[in-house]
């Protein structure tokens, strides 16, 4: 789906559909099951790039991948890991940092590791040197080539202390997959607990390993000899939910997500309902709507959780173009994550970027010359354009601005969306976008 989408704005999204697994989650369970003696089963399992980029990474390294992507659920039997070729591992990862991620399992299975030049969406510098860093601390050695990083751990990996300049997922996934089955004790302060970190826990548990987390951000990890698989059903996935609930309240919408579960979306709720949309949480998903009216200006700070995740920031701008007043945003997780308000500029919207904090606390990128902080002035009417995908979440941004215009926009780069939204044309067309897709080759299939 590597084309072009060409949207018909002005119809407020309506109708019903389903969230399932988070992506931030299923990948890393997924890297979890190399750790096991036994194979392992994940259930609710969404169809998107990264589940695939994941598997093929998996496979690369022996171990036996069943994924059934209608029903959700993959089998990851990793009884015969082996190292992959290096070429290989760089043709598979494209655009993914997961592979930091088999660092540590790799070290315990192999002994040694190979991960090649990372990508991810380009919404900041995205360094990895919490992740060499802590692989260090458990007794790694890393070796910088010109291909990738080497790793290797000649004495073992050995349980040790670690602080975190920053609570990062990704390091405290690091850690997390590293400490089971390094020998002793493991502490870990200041570390992210966002959901999808807890279920990941729980996957460890299950497999049989010791770790417990302390109100304060430490999690203690006491290393065990052997893991075996385990049977796992995935969270929900809360930026997808977010993002269409965001997408309803651009456009005056009404749309129920089945899957989304409210105590990982709490504080996204508190916000959504401050701007003046309505939501209904029901056994099986949660109803999100315009209840008509003007929208209400906020002032948000994005954060590691229980703050406000920067991943909804980019859908909520949309609709916060088209709140009364001025709202402030500022974004203290990524320093650079709102290049895709120069689309929305050209759309109409009035956004300003600054380099101070606004809004709140002083962050980790006042004065460093970093555009963190946005000032939305609202509303204004929104006009089709031609539009680039950027990046994942500034992507579907791009995406909802597109079906709040009026007019027809054409979005180029579509393809990145898939790595994060599960069929996410079946989603629009279930929901009465009027959407069509142009393939490469011309042909234009509507949807
Ligand atoms: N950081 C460093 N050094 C490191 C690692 C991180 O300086 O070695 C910094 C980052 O540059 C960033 C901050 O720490 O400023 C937080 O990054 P974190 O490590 O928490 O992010 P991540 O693990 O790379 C995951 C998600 C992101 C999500 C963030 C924050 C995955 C695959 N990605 O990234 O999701 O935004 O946590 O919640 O889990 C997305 O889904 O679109 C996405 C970007």
């Amino acid at each position: 789906m590597s084309g072009l989408l060409t949207v018909e704005g002005g119809t407020p999204l309506q109708g019903e559909i389903t969230v399932r697994g988070a992506k931030n989650f299923v990948s890393k369970a997924m890297v979890a099951s190399l750790l096991g003696e036994e194979a392992s089963e994940l259930r609710n399992v969404p169809q998107i790039r990264d589940v695939e980029v994941v598997a093929n990474l998996l496979g690369l390294h022996g171990v036996l991948v069943e994924h059934d992507p209608q029903a959700g659920v993959i089998s990851l039997d990793p009884r015969n890991v082996e190292a992959a070729h290096v070429a290989d591992i760089d043709a598979y990862a494209g655009s993914s940092r997961i592979p930091i991620l088999f660092c540590g399992p790799l070290l315990h299975r192999l002994g040694e590791a190979f991960i090649p030049d990372l990508g991810g969406c380009r919404i900041g510098d995205r360094p990895i040197d919490y992740h060499l860093n802590i692989l260090r601390q458990f007794g790694a050695v890393v070796d910088k080539r010109v291909q990738g990083i080497h790793l290797s751990a000649p004495g073992g990996l050995r349980g040790t202390k670690i602080h975190l300049p920053y609570p990062s997922v990704g390091a405290t996934e690091q850690t997390l997959l590293t400490a089971v089955r390094a020998s002793g004790l493991t502490e870990l302060s200041n570390a992210a607990i966002e959901p999808e970190i807890m279920d990941l826990i729980a996957v460890l548990q299950k497999m049989g390993a010791i770790i417990s987390v302390d109100t304060d951000r430490t999690i203690r990890i006491e290393g065990v000899d052997r893991l075996d698989g385990f049977r796992h059903s995935a969270l929900a996935d809360r930026i997808e939910a977010g993002s269409w609930a965001s997408a309803a309240l651009a456009t005056r919408g009404d749309v129920f997500v089945k899957g989304a579960t409210q105590p990982e979306m709490m504080t996204f709720l508190n916000t959504f309902r401050k701007v003046g949309g309505a939501f209904d949480v029901r056994e099986d998903g949660i109803r999100f709507w315009h209840p008509g009216g003007d929208l209400r200006s906020i002032v948000l700070e994005t954060d590691v959780h229980p703050g406000f995740m920067t991943d909804w920031q980019q859908p909520l701008v949309v609709a916060l173009t088209q709140a009364n007043g001025l709202s402030i945003v500022h974004e203290t997780v990524y320093e650079n994550r709102f290049g895709f308000t120069d689309a929305l500029r050209g759309m109409g919207a009035t956004i300003q970027i600054y380099r101070e904090c606004l809004g709140g606390l002083e962050c980790r990128f006042g004065q460093r010359n970093f555009n963190h902080s946005a000032v939305i002035s609202g509303p204004t009417p929104l006009r089709a354009a031609d539009i680039e995908v950027p990046d994942l979440r500034g992507g579907f941004s791009h995406l909802i601005a597109a079906l709040a215009a009026e007019g027809t926009s054409r979005v180029r780069g579509i393809d990145i969306i898939n790595r994060g939204y599960e069929n996410f044309m079946d989603k629009l067309e279930a929901l009465g976008a009027k959407v069509s897709l142009a393939e490469a080759e011309g042909q234009v299939a509507l949807v």
